[in-house]
């Protein structure tokens, strides 16, 4: 065999390894996971150190096809819904609540250290703790084609429009504009995608 066949042999053999092992990993996470209500395509990339609780009470983790869930991710239902749609990825450290529900399109880049919070503290009673007074769920939305930048802050209640860019640090706590640019805290639209003139 010439040395080129067994180069391209070995790379051969190299990749066909890798995707045993990754199988093999993911479906092993995959299988820790499930008691704890998490379900996700068999595509899906998990990384070891990732946490995923549907928190009880029917409360579910699902994950779609070919989504990438990096080290340190936490995903917590606490007996409500996180929903992550086909081709995601979120990125390492980020946290994502879903006691509000949580629905996230496909497509979505969720860059590193972004937290996504879905409940508030009820706080309107002076004379009781605040931990005592219950929460106020609110649902979050994160439409298909949108890219939140890292560390950006997502609140209860909010929908990201599709094709939405939020910015490095943003806090998010109003609805965004479809295929809007939003930074700053509170988030405020800084730009829009849509070229001048364009009728989309
Ligand atoms: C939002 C973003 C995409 C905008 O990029 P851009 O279109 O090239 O924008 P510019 O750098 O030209 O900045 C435009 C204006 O927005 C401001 N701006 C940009 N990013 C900002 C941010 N994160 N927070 C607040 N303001 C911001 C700029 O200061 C500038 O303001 P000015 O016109 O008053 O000078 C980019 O700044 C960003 O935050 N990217 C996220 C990067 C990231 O998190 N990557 C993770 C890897 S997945």
């Amino acid at each position: 065999m010439s040395r080129l066949g067994a180069l391209v042999l070995l790379r051969l053999a190299k990749d066909f390894f890798l995707l045993l092992e990754s199988s093999f990993r993911n479906g092993l996470k995959r299988i820790q996971l499930y008691p704890l209500g998490f379900r996700s395509h068999y595509s899906t990339s998990i990384a070891w150190s990732v946490s995923a609780d549907g928190g009880g009470n029917g409360g579910r983790v699902i994950v779609g096809k070919k989504t990438t869930l990096d080290v340190g991710v936490v995903l917590r239902a606490y007996g409500g819904s996180i929903d992550i749609g086909d081709h995601c990825s979120v990125n390492p450290y980020s946290v994502l609540y879903g006691d509000g529900g949580l629905k996230i399109g496909n497509g979505v880049r969720i860059a590193a250290h972004c937290v996504i919070v879905s409940a508030n503290h009820r706080f309107d009673d002076l004379s009781r703790f605040i931990y005592l007074q219950g929460q106020d769920p609110k649902r979050v939305v994160i439409e298909d084609d949108v890219w939140i930048g890292a560390g950006a802050r997502i609140l209860h209640g909010v929908t990201i429009r599709k094709g939405t860019v939020v910015a490095a640090g943003a806090v998010v706590t109003k609805s965004t504009e479809g295929y809007s640019i939003v930074a700053g805290v509170p988030a405020r639209k800084i730009s829009t995608r849509i070229p001048a003139g364009s009728s989309a």
